[in-house]
C-alpha cells in the first residue's frame, strides 16, 4: 500500500509517496518552503500544493511539530499560537479532499526508525531524540509508541531543554562540536536519570554528521545515529495512517 507522507517543519514542508510495507519512497521527495508566518491557512495551502504536485487522491499521513491528539494540535512551540486547539485532521482533509491523519513529527520519525531504521528489531525501551529547531522525542517499549512525550521541554538549568541543546543553539551560538556535545551530554544525562532507555537514537540534521561528534557523547544506554535521516518524518507519517490507535478502534 502506498500513502503520501508529508512532514511539516519550521523551514520546509516535504512530501513523498511511501510504500508502507518497505518504507521506501516511490517517487522523489518534493519540498516547499514553510510560509512565514506559518499560519494554519497558509500551511494548509502548501499541503494542498504538495498533494496536487503528486496528483494524489489516496490517504495522507502528515507530521506536526507539536502535541497532536486525535488529529487536534494542542501545542505549537515553534509554529505559533493560532495552531493551538485546531482540528487539523479535519482542516487538511477538507482542503486536500483526501483523508489526512496527523501526528507529532518526532513520533513519526521514531516510528520510521523503529520499523525500518536504527531501532528495527529492537526490544526494550527505545528513545528517539530529534535535534533540530527544537528537540522532539519518541518513546517506545517493545516497539509500541507512547505518543507526545515532549522531552524537549524538560527543564535544564531553568530553561526548556530545547533552548539549551537543540541544533539551532549550535548554529546561533556558533558552537564547536565539542561545545555542543557538552550541552547534549547534559541533556542526555537528564533524560537518562528519568527514563533509563536501552537504546537512544539521535535524529535531526546533526545526526548526519555523527562521525564528527558522536564519539564525544556519553550515555549509559547504547547510542546510535538515525538511519533514515531526512525521510524519517515522511515515512513515519505514512505508517501512522495504518497504526493510529483511535482510528483502528473506531474502524473495528
Ligand atoms: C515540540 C515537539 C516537536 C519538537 C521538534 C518541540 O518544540 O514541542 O512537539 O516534536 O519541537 O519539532
Amino acid at each position: 500500500m502506498v500513502v503520501l507522507g508529508i512532514d511539516i517543519g519550521g523551514s520546509g514542508i516535504k512530501a513523498a509517496p511511501v510504500d508502507i510495507d518497505t518504507g521506501r519512497l516511490v517517487a522523489p521527495r518534493h519540498r516547499i518552503v514553510t510560509p512565514s508566518p506559518a499560519e494554519p491557512d497558509a500551511v494548509a495551502g502548501v499541503v494542498v500544493d504538495l498533494v496536487r504536485h503528486f496528483d494524489w487522491h489516496g490517504p495522507v499521513g502528515c507530521t506536526f511539530p507539536g502535541v497532536v491528539k486525535a488529529g487536534h494540535t494542542l501545542t505549537a512551540a515553534n509554529l505559533g499560537e493560532p495552531w493551538v486547539g485546531l482540528d487539523v485532521d479535519a482542516l487538511l482533509t477538507a482542503r486536500c479532499a483526501c483523508p489526512v491523519t496527523l501526528m507529532n513529527d518526532a513520533d513519526a520519525a521514531g516510528l520510521a526508525e523503529v520499523r525500518f531504521g536504527a531501532g528495527a528489531g529492537r526490544s526494550g525501551v527505545v528513545l528517539l531524540l530529534t535535534l533540530g529547531t527544537g528537540i522532539g522525542s519518541a518513546l517506545f517499549h517493545d516497539g509500541v509508541l507512547v505518543p507526545n512525550t515532549e522531552l524537549g521541554h524538560l527543564q535544564l538549568r531553568g530553561k526548556d531543554a530545547e533552548q539549551r541543546a537543540a541544533a539551532r543553539v549550535r548554529d546561533e551560538k556558533k558552537l564547536t562540536w565539542k561545545q555542543y556535545a557538552e550541552l547534549v551530554n547534559e541533556y542526555l544525562a537528564l533524560v537518562e536519570r528519568a527514563l533509563w532507555p536501552d537504546l537512544i537514537i539521535i535524529g535531526g540534521g546533526v545526526s548526519a554528521k555523527a562521525e564528527r561528534w558522536f564519539h564525544l557523547l556519553h550515555t549509559r544506554a547504547e547510542l546510535l545515529p538515525a538511519a533514515l535521516a531526512n525521510n524519517a518524518g515522511i515515512v513515519g507519517a505514512a505508517l501512522w495512517t495504518e497504526w493510529r490507535p483511535d482510528r483502528r478502534m473506531s474502524d473495528e
